[in-house]
């Protein structure tokens, strides 16, 4: 089996190969009705390679059907290639520290709950609100946010195995982008590599700003892939 790998083809899918598997996460929401947990969903048959769709037209979603060519569909890559630790801001806190990177934001709000993070930052000397902050950063879906040691100065990521995940947000009634988790390679179509990275989220309702990641605005485009847990 070849080294797992995502290539962004131009103005066509993601060329997906190495058998990454692949399932579907919805966010969950705790007793204010806010996003607190990932939800596991469907499990996709493993297959060593697959295209997927990230014009967001296809009939056939996830996978790729084609639909780019007669949409026309322009997926010109418009994010930045600096890695993410140039690309935040530090935010400081007594018990945790977290890298935010604003681009990254994909609207899934896991950062809202319990005042939200910057509170819980701030008050991160507090064993409550620091543990708070981290779980908050760590479910970050697009890596975002990353929180770090202060003794160590090293990032608190989840330990993941190589894989994807097709985010759905039901509260929303929305479908999001294709979760990229545990450091998978992902090349863009001029054979440049993006930074590999634990956690990232790429496009998949072709309307990003920010090409390939999502920037959130399969929100406001309504995205929906059909999954059940939207309905
Ligand atoms: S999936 Fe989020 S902007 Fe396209």
């Amino acid at each position: 089996m070849k080294k797992a790998k995502i290539v962004v083809s131009k103005d066509g899918p993601y060329i997906v190969t190495g058998g990454l598997p692949m399932d579907t996460q919805i966010s969950g929401l705790d007793a204010d009705g806010e996003p607190d947990t990932w939800v596991n969903g469907k499990k996709y048959s493993l297959q060593a390679e697959y295209n997927l769709c990230r014009c967001g037209k296809s009939k056939n979603k996830p996978f790729c059907d084609g639909s780019h060519e007669t949409s026309h569909f322009d997926g010109t890559e418009t994010a930045s290639r600096r890695p993410h630790a140039e690309e935040s801001e530090i935010l400081e806190g007594p018990g945790v520290d977290v890298a935010n990177a604003y681009n990254l934001c994909v609207r899934a709000r896991f950062c809202h709950p319990k005042g939200g993070i910057m509170e819980l930052i701030q008050n991160s000397d507090d064993p409550e609100s620091k543990k708070a902050a981290i779980h908050e950063a760590c479910n970050c879906p697009g890596g975002k946010l990353v929180p770090f040691d202060k003794k160590t100065g090293k990032a608190i990521e989840d330990n993941y195995r190589p894989s994807l995940s097709l985010l759905e947000d039901p509260q929303k009634g929305v479908s999001g982008p294709v979760q990229v988790k545990g450091g998978v390679a992902i090349e863009s179509c001029d054979g440049q590599a993006y930074e590999t990275r634990n956690r990232v989220t790429l496009c998949r309702c072709g309307e990003s700003r920010n090409k390939p990641y999502c920037d959130g605005n399969h929100v406001d485009s309504g995205f929906n892939d059909g999954d059940k847990s939207l309905k």
